[in-house]
């Protein structure tokens, strides 16, 4: 069974992602920037905002964090976004989620410029995914496509089987994965039979946050399996993928961490090169 380790896909992503920009500095005598804001002191969304600081340093982009109260209104968002819109330093913004309940966040998604919207959760790069025009992916299924990738380069013809339907990650990955030529099933947790529909997947991305749901004798065998779930549980984080069974089936499986969690970052600066790339041709 091949472990697919995430950390080194990631840190070879950002190699190439740094020698990128360098390129890009010789050639416009500037560097694409990411500003994040971040509401409030979830612990989570702390420590993301902090490892995305870190990754877009070291690749060289000019990394910025706007950081609000708990109780910030939602018009002081609104406002910075516009703000942030107009910079021309700026490529890329990003509102960490969750939100507090009183900020509305499909007002603040559909405020951010669809050209800077790196997480690609604007309506108007959803729907340019799905028509498969040029658009923002995001992250996280983006980097799950790329881990396939790795291990199946050609994707055509073969039966993928998406667990979760979410707008931040099922569906985006059914998107990338269509475009492959894979014949695509996105499955729930109201899904009838949802081990058998597993079974069908020659590629299965997990992505539905319960807690080793997919079995080892749900896979098929020489499977590639992906799982994008982190599961707090009393045994510490787990996947939505039962890795010790899946292990002995599958051809190919990410553990939970070290998996996709790495590769979501990676992307983020990705994108933010690709919104920078597309603003100077325009
Ligand atoms: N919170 C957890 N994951 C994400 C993400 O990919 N983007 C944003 N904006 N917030 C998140």
């Amino acid at each position: 069974m091949i472990l697919i380790d995430g950390k080194k896909a990631a840190a070879e992503l950002r190699n190439e992602l740094k020698k990128e920009v360098a390129e890009l500095k010789k050639i416009h005598n500037k560097v694409p920037g990411l500003t994040v804001i971040l509401i409030g002191e979830l612990a989570p969304s702390k420590i993301y905002v902090k490892n995305k600081e870190k990754s877009a340093v070291e690749v060289g982009l000019k990394s910025d964090v706007i950081r609000y109260p708990e109780t910030v209104e939602e018009k002081t968002i609104l406002e910075k976004i516009d703000e942030l819109n107009k910079d021309e330093s700026v490529s890329g913004i990003l509102v960490q989620l969750p939100l507090p309940k009183h900020i509305d966040k499909q007002k603040v998604i559909e405020a951010i410029s669809p050209g800077k919207d790196v997480d690609g959760f604007h309506p108007m790069n959803v729907g340019n995914l799905s028509s498969g025009y040029e658009s923002s992916v995001p992250c996280t299924p983006l980097g799950c496509y790329l881990l396939i990738k790795k291990i199946e380069p050609n994707l055509s013809g073969k039966k993928a089987v998406v667990v979760g339907r979410s707008n931040l990650n099922g569906k985006p990955m059914t998107q990338l994965l269509l475009k492959e030529n894979c014949t695509v099933t996105i499955t729930h947790s109201k899904t009838a039979d949802l081990k058998g529909e597993c079974l069908k997947g020659d590629i299965v991305v997990a992505a539905v946050g319960i807690p080793e749901l997919v079995k080892g004798d749900w896979v098929k065998k020489d499977a590639v399996v992906i799982d994008v779930g982190i599961n707090k549980t009393e045994k510490g984080i787990v996947g939505d993928v039962a890795f010790e069974e899946v292990s002995k089936v599958a051809k190919a499986l990410t553990p939970v961490p070290g998996g996709v969690g790495p590769m979501t970052i990676a992307c983020l600066l990705k994108n933010t090169i690709e919104c920078f790339k597309r603003s100077q041709k325009k």
